[in-house]
């Protein structure tokens, strides 16, 4: 089961979260971002947001960080853009994912759940490296799908077109 299906199995029971799920996935129209907000979201991936520690600078699992729990293959994921963005804001309770939105469990937002709801369910909250606003979340959510999401494995051509050039860190790939 991903993580998603995981992390609200354990907030709500495993019947209820098919349709928790489901009432959680917006509309996901066509988006197209501009070169700007990529680069931004790029920088908010390696920097502000540290998801390179975790998931790889490429996204793709090899952790930068040793000391950091080993975050999910995001080439991979299966997930749509509005799910993404809860995720991020919301984290994945109980899992190493953590909420980066600031108000993630005050009023309700995610899951509508508070952190003293989960305290009491014993389901742990990881702590983010920074808070990241809701434009940042988008922002990030801009690059991940130019760049990341399903775009599959990196060889030296795709590791040169990410990084918008021919770049050390690429010459480990044919
Ligand atoms: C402290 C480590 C850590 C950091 C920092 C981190 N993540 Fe994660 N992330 C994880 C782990 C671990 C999982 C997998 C949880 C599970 O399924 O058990 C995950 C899962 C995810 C998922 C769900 C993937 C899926 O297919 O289910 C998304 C999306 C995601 N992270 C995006 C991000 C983004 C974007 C950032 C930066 C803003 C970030 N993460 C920062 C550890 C981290």
């Amino acid at each position: 089961m991903p993580g998603f299906q995981r992390a609200l199995a354990r907030m709500f029971s495993s019947v209820a979260a098919p349709a928790v799920v489901m009432s959680f996935v917006a509309i996901n129209g066509a988006h197209a971002a501009d070169a700007g907000d990529v680069a931004e979201g790029m920088r908010l991936f390696m920097q502000k947001g540290n998801c390179q520690a975790c998931h790889g600078w490429a996204g793709d699992g090899r952790k930068t960080d040793n000391q950091m729990p080993d975050g999910a293959n995001l080439r991979e994921t299966k997930l749509d853009r509005a799910n993404f963005v809860m995720i991020v804001k919301c984290g994945l309770p109980g899992t190493s994912m953590p909420p980066f939105d600031r108000f993630a469990y005050s009023d309700g937002r995610c899951f509508g759940k508070k952190e003293a709801d989960l305290k009491a369910q014993g389901i742990k909250l990881a702590d983010p490296p920074a808070t990241l606003q809701p434009r940042e979340v988008e922002l990030l959510a801009d690059f991940a799908f130019a760049k990341i999401v399903g775009k599959g494995a990196l060889d030296r051509a795709k590791c040169a077109e990410y990084w918008g050039g021919p770049t050390e860190v690429c010459n480990e790939f044919k």
